[in-house]
């Protein structure tokens, strides 16, 4: 017993500040623009965001509105607010699309192709836990989200699935580091994915690859839309732990950084 005492107090000592210290070295890496394999290749312009705060404030009511993203550059694509208020401009494009199949799945969707390494990666580790993926959507064009918008408008009416339907500049497909997965063959995605045995290790793993569900379920008035099961928005490795580890949602860090990244 008292060396079991005498054990534990110094590791406790050890363990705590040396937490303290990995948390700071990611979030100062974050800070800095290294969030993922990608970045720097990629960074459009100097990153000047600050460190997401230990205490997020949280984001404003999710009314519809059209402000233009504070970070959106091509290089902010870890930090860039896409919400019902926030905004992708029509013009926003990013300049390095693939075709999913380079990640080695199926379809001729596109991705950022700063998001194809962990994508393999990702792909394959869940197909070697008898889990595997596909992707049903990834990037969406300002054009393509207003023709699906009004297409479900028209077809369910503004109270029906259209309310889960972002509208043009305000879905995170624009940013082409958002994928929709399913399972491998399924027809589409399903709100009970979870129960799935691909579904339940996405829940559980995704974050390890770089990728985080944006739209937990229960968490509507924190992200503004219905569980989404299927939905996740690419960080980069180093974020995506960030943000696992804090509990938050990805719409309460990325509030954290537009709020003081707006002039
Ligand atoms: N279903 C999500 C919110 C989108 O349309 O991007
Ligand atoms: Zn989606």
């Amino acid at each position: 017993m008292r060396s079991d005492v005498r054990r534990r107090v110094p590791f406790a000592w050890v363990i705590g500040p040396l937490a303290v210290l990995l948390v700071a070295v990611l979030i100062v890496r974050w800070a800095g623009g290294d969030a993922g394999p990608g970045a720097a290749a990629t960074r459009s312009s100097p990153s000047t965001s600050p460190s997401p705060s230990p205490t997020p404030q949280r984001p404003p009511a999710c009314t519809d509105g059209k402000t233009l993203a504070a970070a959106r550059t091509y290089g902010d694509w870890s930090k860039t607010l896409v919400d019902t208020r926030f905004r992708l401009p029509a013009t926003y494009v990013p300049p390095d699309l693939v075709p999913v199949s380079q990640a080695g799945l199926s379809g001729t969707v596109e991705v950022r192709s700063l998001v194809i390494p962990d994508l393999t990666a990702l792909g394959a580790a869940a197909a070697a836990a008898g889990a595997p993926v596909d992707v049903e959507a990834a990037y969406r064009s300002w054009a393509d989200q207003q023709s699906l918008y009004e297409r479900r408008l028209q077809e369910f009416g503004p109270t029906g699935p259209a309310t889960r339907t972002a509208r043009p500049g305000h879905s995170e497909h624009q940013l082409g580091t958002t994928v929709d997965f399913k399972t491998k063959g399924a027809l589409d995605v399903s709100t009970k994915w979870a129960s799935s045995r691909a579904g339940a290790w996405m829940q559980a793993n995704a974050w390890r690859f770089g990728f985080v569900l944006s739209y937990p379920s229960g968490q509507d008035a924190l992200t503004c839309y219905p569980y989404e099961p299927w939905h996740f928005r690419y960080f980069g490795r180093v974020v995506a732990s960030i943000i696992h580890a804090s509990g938050l949602t990805s719409r309460q860090v990325l509030w954290d950084e537009e709020r003081t990244a707006s002039p």
